[in-house]
């Protein structure tokens, strides 16, 4: 398994196992079933819901021999409710003590977006906090000082566009180590992924396969099926390969770690074989051609009337 390497050496397995919509009875016997198969990275998050069973497969698989803490690479990420220096380590602890860790691998502010503490959900514009409010700096604060204290090795970001990352990058002490954003054939993000490369900064793919199971509500009408592409669908055929096997591999042959979510033991497996799939450099210009700058994961659910955050601003597109 090719890993991706941080400054201090560490090294992050490029495949993981993703569990957002992976319902809490569920995550357990997949998280359990996934270390079986090989996989070494598990994708957590506190707002995913499910944090405890993912803790109790990863404590079974310790206890049982399979693996050791050391092998495993536990990314989890910081709700929009904790933002705020002085929010982030209760924030941390919760979920450590949900998974039943002493730190994790890696630490990520979920989104560029704040809430108010006490609103998880936030549906009307006086749940949020603006980020002049609540500065993405002062956030980044407390990810540095979990950091500096052991409780998370690394420490990075999801969904910021290259502004967001350049303030942080400005005002911080500690470089964002990590961009966890959508990134599949439709969604290439050629700009934010160079200006990553160009300073360092790793990218995770999230919705790798196209998020088929997302809430009815996150879906558009006619949306185009990424498993179903035919292009996809003809470099699957002809490499004896699935659908899903090609778009996972076309991540890590750009060096990118990529989070596929499965519940299903069968596709656990499928999922996991992908790293070995060798793609050509033309299969790979094909690949490319694909993009339609679409997005599964549009952040609509952030614009509500008279709220601080509109999407935008949010991708960056103003
Ligand atoms: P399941 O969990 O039943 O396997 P994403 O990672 O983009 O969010 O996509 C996750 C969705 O893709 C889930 O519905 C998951 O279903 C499905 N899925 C995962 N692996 C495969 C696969 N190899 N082939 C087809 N669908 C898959």
């Amino acid at each position: 398994m090719k890993n991706l390497t941080f400054t201090n050496e560490d090294e992050m397995p490029i495949l993981g196992l993703g569990t957002w919509k992976s319902a809490p009875h569920e995550v357990y016997t997949a998280v359990k079933e996934a270390i079986r198969i090989g996989y070494r990275h598990i994708d957590c998050a506190a707002v995913y819901g499910n944090e405890e069973g993912v803790g109790k497969a990863i404590d079974e698989a310790i206890a049982s021999g399979i693996v050791s803490r050391e092998e495993l690479w536990i990314t989890s990420k910081l709700w929009n409710n904790a933002h705020g220096e002085e929010n982030v380590m209760p924030a941390l602890e919760k979920t450590l003590s949900d998974l039943g860790l002493d730190y994790l691998d890696l630490y990520l502010v979920h989104w560029p977006i704040a809430n108010q503490p006490d609103k998880p959900s936030a549906r009307s514009a006086a749940d949020f906090r603006s980020l002049k409010e609540v500065p993405l700096t002062d956030t980044w604060k407390g990810m540095e000082k979990a950091k500096e204290q052991g409780l998370a090795r690394h420490i990075g970001v999801s969904n910021f566009n290259a502004k967001q990352l350049t303030e942080l990058i400005e005002g911080g002490t500690v470089m964002p180590e990590m961009n966890q954003v959508e990134l599949h054939p439709y969604l290439q993000q050629a700009q934010l992924v160079r200006f990553c490369e160009n300073r360092g900064i790793h990218l995770t793919a999230y919705s790798p396969l196209g998020s088929p199971d997302r809430p009815a509500g996150l879906k558009a009408e006619d949306e185009p099926i990424l498993l179903e592409d035919a292009a996809i669908m003809a470099i699957a055929e002809k490499k004896k390969a699935s659908p899903a096997q090609i778009l996972i591999s076309w991540s890590i042959h750009r060096e990118i770690a990529v989070i596929p979510k499965s519940v299903n033991p069968k596709r656990l497996k499928e999922n996991f074989a992908a790293a070995n799939l060798k793609l050509t450099e033309e299969e790979m210009e094909q690949i490319e051609a694909l993009n339609r700058d679409r997005r599964y994961v549009d952040g609509k659910f952030w614009e509500v009337e008279g709220g601080p955050y509109t999407t935008a601003e949010l991708w960056g597109e103003l």
